[in-house]
């Protein structure tokens, strides 16, 4: 969601700032611009679309040493030109990611004082309260001004801004959401995340919340709490460089194929090395929250400790846990579930955690993110770099994580055998052809997934997966619960996605799918190999069998046809699979 970019050095920052923003393209946004100085003033170039219509309106013979950039996801106000970032009032030209929350008293109140406004931004608002306060106060340090402005603004924001009359300067502040400065030699970068300029430097440092940052080309001062304080800048590692394609159409793919190679990878971390995981059994309470992707796999977790245990974990949602009630204390423990550790809602949960004495535990898969430096302890599921905004290898490596936990809590013995066998049985499931299925569905206007316990956990996000990528409207249901309304939905074609694993429940989901196969469904049957003595032939149109495994380790390979049908969809479709329309990579607003 929005990126950030800012230069300032020795190099000339128009190429700078394109290519930051195109490495921070993976995280979703609708419109895109740049502003930079040239002989004192600033330029300023917008546009809706991709970054190329930008590239289009630049004059790449321009030189400059100062510039700012961002990616808009909007939040306030439609997709056009006048909403898109930089914005400009007066002296003040800056982009934001975030959402100022008292806009509307501000803009009233900037209105009284003269000003106007040509967007429907809540930017705008705070770019033209800067402007007034630097107005008001023309011999006030440009820092003070900005920390005067951190008290009035509510809500989560990350700005760089440019200050006409002040044209050797960048400055920034953040409060929520994230931002980080890579240091360059005699330069610096800004970026809303260290992916935008992993090529330029290694060596960074985090801001936190409400920090100021007064930035020259060859110094930095740092505001913490009204007072300068030298910056402690951190290495990347080596290994982790910017990801590319290696011959596949698009990033989801990749990632798909390359959860077998990962699934070794986590094999020799945690069976073969035998890195130890926290301990969760010492707690009264455990919640887990998290959002879309990330909360299927905590819905998961949950099903895998009280399998074989009497203890009892609650899952939330938390974009709803940050605003309820909660029955936290020392003895609980909360834990976050989050791919990129940045995503808004989740965050702020941890943080509700701790102001509540609970324990918490991040189940991370980005580095150093903002969620796994406050949480008290952290897992990190070394799925690398995820580019494609729909989860799917870090969705994975959150189960396998929660797998494991899953057996410490019971104290189940781990079958380390079920484990080395899984690579091999994803690799064949990948191998498959599913663009027959892709064919059926892609003239549909609803998808049914359907699967008792575990499988219905599944089914939620393989119908995550098939909305967000193919546009298809599609929902998952618990098999039980479809003659209690949603059966009316079901017309001659209409397709029904049924997945079978769990044994229990078997021959009951059998019923199901009998029940919508004789109301004239499209069944696609994804079954467990072996699961019932006999399978009723007439009962589906597609059959995927899947080869045996045990519980804690089949929702990984249960979910590797959901998620290449849905890839398969969209390719048919021919959208745009890893950019889909309206999502954002990393949700850093509420
Ligand atoms: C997954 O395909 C989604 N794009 C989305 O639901 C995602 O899982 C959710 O926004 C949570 O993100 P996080 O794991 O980075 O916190
Ligand atoms: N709230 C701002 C807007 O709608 C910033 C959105 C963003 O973070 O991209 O323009």
């Amino acid at each position: 969601m929005c990126g950030i970019v800012g230069y300032i050095g020795k190099n000339n920052a128009l190429p700078k700032l394109i290519k930051g923003l195109k490495r921070l393209e993976y995280r979703g946004y609708d419109s895109a611009g740049i502003a930079y100085f040239k002989n004192k003033e600033i330029i300023l170039k917008k546009s809706v679309g991709r970054i190329a219509n930008l590239e289009e309106k630049i004059n790449l013979q321009d030189e400059s040493f100062i510039g700012i950039g961002h990616t808009r996801w909007a939040t306030h106000g439609k997709v056009v030109e006048e909403n898109s970032h930089p914005h400009q009032v007066g002296n003040i030209t800056l982009v934001h990611n975030g959402i100022i929350e008292n806009y509307l008293p501000l803009k009233k109140e900037l209105q009284e004082k003269g000003y106007s406004f040509k967007s429907e931004t809540d930017t705008e608002v705070a770019c033209a309260y800067l402007d007034y306060l630097l107005e008001k106060n023309k011999k006030m340090p440009f820092t003070e001004i900005l920390k005067q402005a951190a008290n009035t603004f509510i809500g989560s924001f990350a700005f760089v801004i440019l200050v006409k009359g002040i044209d050797n300067q960048l400055f920034v502040l953040k409060r929520e959401s994230p931002l980080v400065i890579g240091i360059g030699n005699k330069e610096f970068y800004v970026a809303s995340d260290f992916q935008a300029y992993l090529e330029e430097t290694k060596e960074y440092f985090i801001l936190e919340d409400n920090d100021i940052c007064q930035i020259e080309n060859n110094a930095l001062h740092l505001y913490r709490e009204g007072k300068e304080i030298p910056y402690k800048t951190n290495i990347l590692e080596d290994n982790i460089s910017s990801p590319s394609l290696n011959n596949n159409k698009h990033y989801m793919l990749k990632e798909i194929k390359e959860q077998s190679v990962l699934i070794s990878k986590w094999n020799k971390i945690y069976l073969e090395k035998g890195k130890e995981l926290p301990d969760i059994t010492k707690y009264k309470r455990i919640d887990i929250i998290a959002c879309g992707t990330a909360y299927h796999a905590g819905l998961i977790g949950k099903y895998l400790i009280e399998k074989n245990t009497d203890f009892e974990v609650n899952v939330y949602v938390a974009s709803e846990y940050r605003y309820q009630k909660v029955h936290l204390n020392k003895e609980s423990l909360v834990i976050a579930i989050s791919q990129s550790g940045e995503t808004a809602d989740t965050l702020s949960c941890v943080k509700l955690a701790k102001k509540n004495n609970a324990k918490t535990l991040g189940i991370i898969n980005v580095y150093n993110s903002s969620i796994a430096r406050i949480c008290d302890e952290v897992i990190y599921t070394n799925a690398g770099i995820e580019v494609s905004v729909a989860s799917t290898k870090a969705y994975t490596s959150q189960i396998y994580i929660l797998s494991l936990l899953a057996q410490e809590f019971s104290q189940q013995k781990i079958d380390k055998n079920t484990y080395t066998t899984l690579p091999q049985k994803v690799e064949k499931l990948i191998e498959k052809d599913y663009t027959k299925i892709g064919r059926q569905l892609i003239t549909k206007k609803d998808v049914f997934f359907l699967g008792r316990r575990i499988d219905y956990i599944s089914m939620l996000e393989g119908s995550l997966k098939l909305k967000e990528i193919t546009y298809i409207h599609s929902e998952a249901f618990p098999a039980g619960e479809l003659k209690h309304g949603p059966i009316s939905l079901i017309e001659e074609k209409t397709p029904v996605i049924s997945l079978i694993t769990d044994k229990t429940t078997a021959l009951k989901t059998i019923s199901n799918i009998k029940e919508v196969k004789a109301r004239g469904a499209y069944v696609i049957l994804i079954i467990k190999e072996g699961i019932v003595p006999t399978l009723d032939k007439t009962i589906y149109d597609e059959i995927i069998t899947l080869p045996p495994s045990d519980d804690y380790t089949m929702p990984i390979i249960s979910i590797i046809p959901l998620q290449l049908i849905a890839y398969y969809t969209a390719l048919l479709k021919g959208v745009d699979i890893d950019k889909p329309r309206n999502l954002a990579k990393s949700v850093t607003v509420e």
